[in-house]
């Protein structure tokens, strides 16, 4: 298969990381690196072996070099990137979450369509190998008796707001907060453990800022609900559970998860369920899956692959837009 050309926008630790991961899956070739600074521009482009460095927006979509695009600026800039992206017919893996509303998201999608293009939304932990194993552990359960998942963790970014700064991912003019950051990886948990809720309810704590910097969303199902606990201003440390008539899930992490454990209801014993290390770089797992999809995106599986990824980005922003409408 041809490799990818591969651009990216953002210089941040999480674009090295896809850098890497897509070096790595050696289906891409880094063809392109914007920044608003060239000296960044410049210093990616030697570090990781890029063909040309940008610091002119313009240019870089139209370096014909580049395939697909990789999206890692503050969130609010998604958009307005992804689809200078795709109007260049070029593919787009946008960073969760994707856009700051389903209307944007919808918009965004018709557009990839229109054009021929793929995009998708960089939701690392649904490509983890672990993830997959309990996805399918959970769909076997007997029946599901609710749920709580949680992934708070202090944010360094937080001293800045207590300093009196407002570093884009907690700023709400860069639609940063808590539940964009890190809620969004529970709701995809979620989404794709229980399907779509029958309701949300969403509660948060704002900030100096006016972010939400933790909260809580409780998803309603016809049998059970689910409770979503996620914060930057915290740090929890208790794992989260699936829980069903006769057992418990007990999991370690929502995204990089290494350590599951069954847990009998009534006699309280326990089994470890057999997972692997995570990788060294996580983001290898959708770096591959994506460059699948881009290299031949009319191919049946494919084309499947694609559609299910989307249906459950929208399911996942559906609830999003609940949460922060109500949060
Ligand atoms: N999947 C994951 O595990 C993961 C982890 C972390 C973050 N993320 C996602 O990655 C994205 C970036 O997050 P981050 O924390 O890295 O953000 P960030 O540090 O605030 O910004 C990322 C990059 O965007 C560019 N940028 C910053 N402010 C900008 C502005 N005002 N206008 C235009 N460009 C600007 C900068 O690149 P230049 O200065 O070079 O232009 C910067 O390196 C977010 O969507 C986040 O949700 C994902």
């Amino acid at each position: 298969m041809t490799k990818l050309g591969l651009g990216t926008i953002g210089t941040s630790g999480i674009t090295e990381q896809f850098i890497e991961a897509a070096q790595l899956s050696d289906m891409y070739v880094y063809q392109g690196v914007y920044s608003r600074h060239m000296d960044k521009a410049d210093e990616f482009k030697k570090r990781y072996n890029a063909a040309t460095a940008y610091d002119d927006f313009d240019a870089f979509l139209n370096d014909s070099t580049i395939d697909v695009v990789y999206v890692a600026s503050p969130n609010s800039l998604h958009f307005s990137q992804a689809k200078a992206v795709i109007e260049h017919n070029k593919h787009a893996i946008v960073e969760k979450p994707m856009v700051a509303s389903l209307e944007k998201w919808t918009e965004l999608t018709e557009l990839a369509k229109e054009k021929g293009v793929v995009v998708v939304e960089a939701a690392r932990h649904i490509f983890e190998p672990n993830f997959i194993k309990i996805t399918d552990m959970i769909k076997g359960f007997e029946g599901i008796s609710g749920a709580t998942l949680t992934y708070s963790k202090y944010s360094s970014r937080y001293d800045n707001v207590l300093a009196g700064e407002e570093p884009p991912i907690f700023s709400p003019k860069f639609a940063g907060g808590a539940a964009n950051d890190l809620g969004i990886y529970t709701v995809y948990a979620a989404l794709r453990w229980f399907g779509k809720p029958e309701a949300v309810h969403a509660f948060s704590h704002t900030i100096s800022t006016g972010a939400d910097g933790l909260g809580t969303a409780i998803l309603r199902y016809e049998n059970f609900d689910v409770t979503l606990h996620y914060g930057k201003i915290v740090t929890a440390t208790v794992p989260s559970e699936v829980y069903s008539l006769d057992q418990t899930l007990v999991l370690d992490a929502i995204t990089g998860l290494e350590k599951a454990e069954l847990v009998d209801a009534k006699t309280r014993e326990s089994q470890t369920v057999e997972l692997d290390k995570s990788a060294d770089n996580p983001l290898i797992w959708e770096a591959k899956a994506f460059a699948k999809v881009m290299q031949d995106p009319n191919e049946k599986e494919n084309k499947e692959a694609l559609n299910e990824w989307l249906r459950l980005s929208y399911n996942v922003h559906q609830v999003l837009d609940q949460i922060r409408s109500q949060a």
